[in-house]
């Protein structure tokens, strides 16, 4: 194992506290800081309706940052595949991504499968109580496969792809998320309308 993937405890690096915090930071935007964690199959409408919902959030004046599994994976995540041990490396780093935008005051919107219940459960540990919002984008695998927009779900079927979540490798549906978004049924507009709302009740945002 790599040095870089060991856990830092170095007595000689001591954290040092800056001026301009968290708080600051989140006063100038007027807003709260949080992370929507959606999760999800692949094809379930992640990336969909948080892109969809950042754009509600910009025209209220939000100031917000969406990470994208398909696009991390281009870059700060590149070297991971999908292994068990690399998706939950994978989730670790962009919780740690994620918790520094919160710190730099961002309302943060995270599209990954994060297929684990503990890896999800390490970066809500990782937020003050209230920051991971846990969104479940839950459509049913049926329906995920039917839609097949990157044509994966057809390539795992033919064995083209190995441990591919819900076909042959697990996804841990969450037991209390937050939200709950249920896109085989309702549209677009009424699960960015449902998570306003959400955010509108926690304080996340003054108006919805
Ligand atoms: S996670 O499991 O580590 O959270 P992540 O969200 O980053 O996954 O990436 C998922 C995306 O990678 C899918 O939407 C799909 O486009 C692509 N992908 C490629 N191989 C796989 C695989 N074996 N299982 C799931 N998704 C895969």
């Amino acid at each position: 194992m790599s040095s870089v993937r060991q856990p830092h405890h170095d007595e000689n690096v001591v954290w040092h506290k800056h001026n301009i915090d968290k708080q600051y930071r989140s006063d100038s935007k007027q807003q709260k800081p949080c992370v929507l964690w959606f999760t999800g199959l692949s094809g379930s409408g992640k990336s969909t309706v948080a892109g969809a919902l950042e754009n509600a959030l910009a025209e209220l004046g939000a100031h917000t940052y969406l990470l994208d599994g398909d696009n991390v994976r281009h870059g700060l995540c590149r070297d991971l595949g999908f292994s068990d041990e690399d998706r939950k490396e994978n989730i670790r780093r962009v919780g740690e991504v994620a918790k520094l935008m919160t710190d730099a005051g961002l309302i943060v919107l995270s599209a990954f499968i994060s297929p684990f219940r503990a890896e999800r459960q390490l970066v809500r540990d990782l937020l003050p109580e209230g920051e991971f919002i846990e969104v479940f984008v839950d459509t049913p695998l049926e329906v995920c496969e039917q839609r097949d927009p990157k044509g994966l779900y057809q390539k795992a079927r033919a064995g083209e792809i190995p441990a591919f979540t819900g076909i042959s490798s697990p996804y841990e549906a969450p037991e209390n998320a937050e939200i709950r978004l249920q896109t085989a049924t309702g549209s677009i507009d009424e699960q960015v309308e449902q998570c306003l709302a959400e955010l509108l009740k926690r304080g996340i945002i003054k108006r919805g």
